[in-house]
């Protein structure tokens, strides 16, 4: 007998059926009167496959989450035995291992000085609460005056009304700005924004003197910097030296501010180390955690902290410092459990070996693009590579944002089979790292195919 709603779906009834019912996010439903919606029906490796049998390359790992590949048995075996064993358990009063193990690995693999885990189940949550941690451990040290965040220009951390307050990507903020928190900016080292002749570290340097300018006028009132690691992903994929965040560092102990590193988009091995933190040879106070962190198979996230925060809240009940924030699914333990099953991965394979190698044949790939005459810029820090598009090459004028070059080649991709996703015109790859160099070849042909028929 075959259950009616586990029927393999006829693609368009599907299609049907989602649109009459369903929501999606980041999307303007109306672009689907003529932009198909793809239904999937199975994750094989770095490919989707759709509900008529084609195959799809997910050179985005499916917004970035997706580390080991879809349906890695592995992490796919784990929660199986997990799912004969406990699905889910309040985590106030009660603990189990799935939590303990995740929280022991990620005190060991995370920079020293980070020794204190508390979980959430999605990016914008962990952020939200490193937000009011950080707040709240100023309140408990007598420092009530501090109230605010630096963020960066051009940041991206999430889409919760906190989250959303410290980013700068104006297509998510711009509307819900009169809900917002409003957090003092500083330029963002990004090297495509740079001076002519200016290196890296020259940019680097230039935009530590404009924070230490804004630290020196803000320090007081403010609980933490927050930034994101080497690479501004949302705000697309802009790229900056890592002395920027060694700098920063000594400026956040001189100034007495937290120091938030969201590594929800760029930790484990994105950019070539574990945590792009290492880069820099520094320990924030507050490490978010999230996308890869269960491989890409369940919603997760951890705020990594320090014993010196953490002991700023442990008292007496009556003292009232405890920290107050709470979703009804922390530590999941299906969701712990899919997290020390990829850590594990991550001990059993070489994974930031292999990706150097295939981090160098997408370097060499992309190369070509470099002398194309409308493109600004190719960048790239390790499993990380962009290519931005513009109408004018000698003076990076961009195309208007309402010619949506982009979607161009994201429709070029799904028609030749490619899960290509441009952040307007930033075409980019960010593949799962069970990606092979022969896929990696396709997913560059197709992706200058799609430039060639978008810039057109
Ligand atoms: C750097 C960064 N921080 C936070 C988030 C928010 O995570 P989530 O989408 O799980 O809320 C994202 C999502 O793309 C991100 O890239």
């Amino acid at each position: 007998m075959t259950d009616a709603l586990f029927a393999p779906p006829a693609a368009d009834t599907l299609v049907a059926r989602d649109r009459s019912v369903l929501w999606h996010p980041c999307t303007q439903m109306h672009d689907h009167e003529t932009l198909p919606m793809v239904p999937v029906v199975r994750g094989e490796g770095a490919w989707l496959v759709g509900a008529d049998g084609k195959r799809y390359l997910d050179a985005v790992s499916s917004w970035w989450t997706n580390l080991f590949g879809h349906a890695e048995p592995r992490i796919g075996a784990a929660l199986k035995d997990q799912l004969d064993r406990l699905e889910h358990v309040i985590f106030a009063g009660f603990t189990h291992e799935p939590a303990v193990e995740l929280a022991e690995e990620l005190v060991r693999i995370t920079p020293k000085g980070l020794d204190r885990v508390f979980l959430a189940d999605n990016g914008s949550a962990a952020i939200e609460v490193a937000l009011k941690m950080s707040f709240h451990y100023w309140l408990n040290q007598g420092h009530g005056e501090k109230t605010r965040f630096i963020a960066l220009t051009g940041s991206y951390h999430g889409e919760t009304l906190g989250a959303l307050s410290v980013s700068d990507v104006a297509l998510y903020r711009k509307t819900y700005a009169p809900l917002l928190l409003t957090p003092e900016l500083a330029p963002s080292p990004d090297t495509y924004e740079g001076e002519p002749g200016e290196t890296p570290k020259d940019i680097a340097i230039r935009r530590l003197g404009e924070m230490r300018s804004l630290l020196e006028r803000h320090a007081h009132e403010t609980c933490a910097v927050i930034v994101e690691p080497l690479v501004q992903c949302a705000g697309g994929m802009r790229m900056y030296d890592a002395s920027y965040l060694t700098g920063l560092r000594a400026l956040c102990d001189e100034f007495q501010v937290h120091f938030i590193a969201d590594e929800i988009a760029v930790g484990f091995g994105r950019t070539g180390t574990l945590f792009a933190c290492e880069q820099a040879g520094i320990s924030p106070d507050f490490m978010c955690l999230s996308k890869g962190l269960t491989g890409g198979f369940m919603a997760l996230s951890a705020v990594v902290t320090t014993n010196d925060v953490y002991q700023a809240f442990y008292a007496e009940y009556a003292a009232g410092k405890a920290f107050l924030h709470s979703h009804s699914y922390t530590g999941n333990p299906l969701a712990c459990r899919a997290a020390t099953a990829t850590m594990k991965i991550f001990r059993d394979d070489p994974v930031l070996e292999r990706n150097r190698v295939l981090a160098a044949h997408m370097a060499k790939r992309i190369a070509p693009l470099v002398d194309h005459p409308h493109v600004a810029d190719v960048r790239q820090t390790g499993m990380i590579a962009a290519i931005e598009l513009v109408a004018d090459k000698k003076t990076r004028a961009p195309f208007p944002a309402a010619d949506r070059r982009g979607l161009r080649v994201y429709r070029h991709g799904l028609e030749h089979g490619a899960l290509l996703r441009p952040l307007g015109n930033i075409v980019y790859f960010m593949p799962p790292y069970v990606i092979t160099e022969r896929e990696i070849d396709f997913m560059v042909e197709t992706a200058m195919a799609g430039i060639e028929k978008a810039v057109r």
